[in-house]
């Protein structure tokens, strides 16, 4: 038996009060390039939907930053995974604002970006976008 060459990690977590998100997904897509690393960041009304999937070595390592960044908490992890093949082949962020005209063409999006994930996965993102 070989063993699969990615690890896919899930994880929601509450957002802390005054945190600027934007500046995460900045951080987040330079180490990310960086490291291998590849996946979705989803945030609405305070809530954060996180894959991250690579390399073994490249996930532990970000996932140990990720958990202990004070920037949120109550972190849960939902799935957590070998996969034979990157399912997130790109790294990117959706930031939802309810009630906003575009949730149409963001749903869209994210149905593209969803289409080989798991189906546990994209149920949390289109429960997510459709709250
Ligand atoms: C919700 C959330 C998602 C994050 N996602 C990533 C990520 O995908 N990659 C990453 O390197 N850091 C991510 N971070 C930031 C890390 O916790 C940490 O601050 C950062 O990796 C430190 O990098 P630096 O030493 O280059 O500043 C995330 C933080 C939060 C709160």
């Amino acid at each position: 038996m070989t063993t699969p060459p990615f690890r896919q990690l899930f994880y929601a977590s509450r957002c802390a009060p005054g945190v600027d998100v934007d500046r995460i997904v900045q951080q987040s897509r330079h180490n990310n390039a960086v490291d291998g690393v590849t996946g979705l960041l989803w945030y609405q009304d305070g809530l954060f939907l996180q894959v991250i999937e690579g390399p073994e070595s490249s996930v532990a390592a970000t996932f140990a930053r990720i958990a202990t960044d004070p920037r949120h908490e109550e972190l849960t992890i939902l799935s957590d995974r070998p996969v034979e093949a990157r399912e997130f082949g790109y790294w990117s962020m959706e930031r939802a604002q309810k009630g906003s005209s575009d949730t149409d063409a963001l749903l869209a999006r994210l149905e593209r970006r969803l289409a080989n994930a798991p189906d546990a996965v994209r149920q949390a993102f289109t429960d997510a976008a459709n709250r």
